[in-house]
């Protein structure tokens, strides 16, 4: 299968979160095409899900997310995106393509396979929704194992990441509002000021991560967005915030969420505000199985580089997999002209035909692990 021009076809042809219609289509023709059974739970919209080899023994779940962003792209192209306004800026079209070509190259063996290979093409990553819906609709029930990957531009081609544990981190999501009293800017007594009190509990808010997280573990706390007034010379009642928070571990996750409702009502009392905090628990922790990361591991050393990788602030909502089934998460060399997420990003084509690899002889050495080597007692199911 020609993946590169696979990649520049779905490049073209971006889709926002759970609007991938066209790409499920595509997905889904080429697919059947190489044979697969095609078992996407009715309940999945978009995204498909197709099994290969006999129905015994083994599964290991192939996962490539789907989506593109709402970003306009500029890269000068000749590929470049058809749909204006929306841009394949994270690599997913990288991943797909792929995992697409690491499908063609099974269904050859098909026969031989000592047990299932069950592609997952993910919808809605970007917006943290996807991996849950494919949970939900019973896509990954039956799996021993699930391997992905995310597309990494600062590493080179033929190149992977891998590291036993967190990988990417836990996402949350917070919005906090303060309500006070409204008054003339120059009667400050008249009212209850919710800049002021903004502006110390975003300050206090920066002591968590430093004076209450272990030094050893790494977490982040940044507010990205304020509102509140409208004016010069008014003092509003009420304004408003909203940011995010990254950690690694379930401990740090916690503190960090304690400290911080412990933070925002002190203030609040303080400034004689009320308080209103919205936490939205994103991703956990993408969480690699320790023995499987190594059973990886060995057999990449094989034909790529392996290199250890800084875990990455970013979030992935493969976690809801991981924290399901035991599984590998890697970063994938692709020489990249920029980071995830810049209207700029160019991946190096070359780097296609290791990665579509490394997906075939995952698969097959965790099918073989899995039907012959699991130690008894370990078997997840
Ligand atoms: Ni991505």
């Amino acid at each position: 299968m020609d993946t590169t021009a696979v990649r520049h076809y779905l490049h073209q042809h971006p889709e926002l979160s759970d609007q991938e219609f066209h790409t499920t289509a595509y997905l889904q023709k080429q697919l059947e095409q190489l044979g697969y059974r095609i078992v996407t739970p009715a309940a999945l919209h978009t995204g498909v899900i197709a099994e290969i080899g006999p129905t015994t023994g083994p599964t290991i779940g192939l996962r490539s997310d789907i989506d593109a962003l709402p970003i306009t792209e500029h890269t000068g192209l000749a590929y470049a995106s058809e749909n204006p306004g929306v841009m394949h800026a994270c690599g997913h079209d990288f991943h797909m393509a792929s995992l697409l070509g690491a499908a063609a190259t099974l269904a050859e063996q098909a026969d031989q396979l000592p047990g299932t290979v069950r592609v997952i093409f993910q919808p809605a990553e970007e917006t943290h929704v996807g991996a849950q819906e494919v949970v939900d609709a019973g896509g990954i029930e039956g799996l021993d194992a699930i391997i992905g990957f995310h597309e990494k531009p600062d590493l080179g081609v033929a190149t992977v990441g891998l590291r036993e544990g967190g990988l990417m981190a836990a996402v949350d999501q917070f919005k906090v509002t303060l309500t006070g009293i409204g008054t003339h800017a120059a009667m400050p007594q008249l009212g209850r000021d919710p800049i002021v009190g903004l502006a110390a509990t975003v300050s206090a808010l920066q002591t968590i991560v430093s004076r209450n997280v272990d030094p050893q573990q790494t977490a982040v706390l940044s507010v990205t967005h304020i509102e509140g007034g409208a004016t010069w010379n008014v003092i509003p009642p009420a304004a408003w915030f909203e940011g995010t928070v990254r950690t690694f571990s379930h401990a740090t996750r916690q503190t960090v969420k304690d400290h911080f409702y412990a933070v925002v009502k002190a203030q609040a009392a303080a400034f004689g505000l009320e308080a209103t905090i919205d936490w939205l628990e994103g991703p956990d922790v993408v969480d690699n199985d320790p023995v499987l990361t190594k059973i990886v591991r060995a057999e990449s050393e094989k034909f790529l580089t392996v290199v250890s990788p800084t875990p990455s602030n970013a979030g992935e909502d493969f976690a809801y997999f991981s924290h399901r089934v035991p599984s590998v998460f890697a970063f994938f060399g692709t020489h990249g002209t920029s980071d995830w997420h810049h209207d700029d990003l160019r991946l190096d084509d070359a780097a296609l035909p290791s990665a579509s690899q490394w997906y075939v002889r995952i698969a097959l050495r965790l099918l073989t692990y899995f039907a012959k080597e699991v130690p008894h007692g370990q078997e997840t199911h």
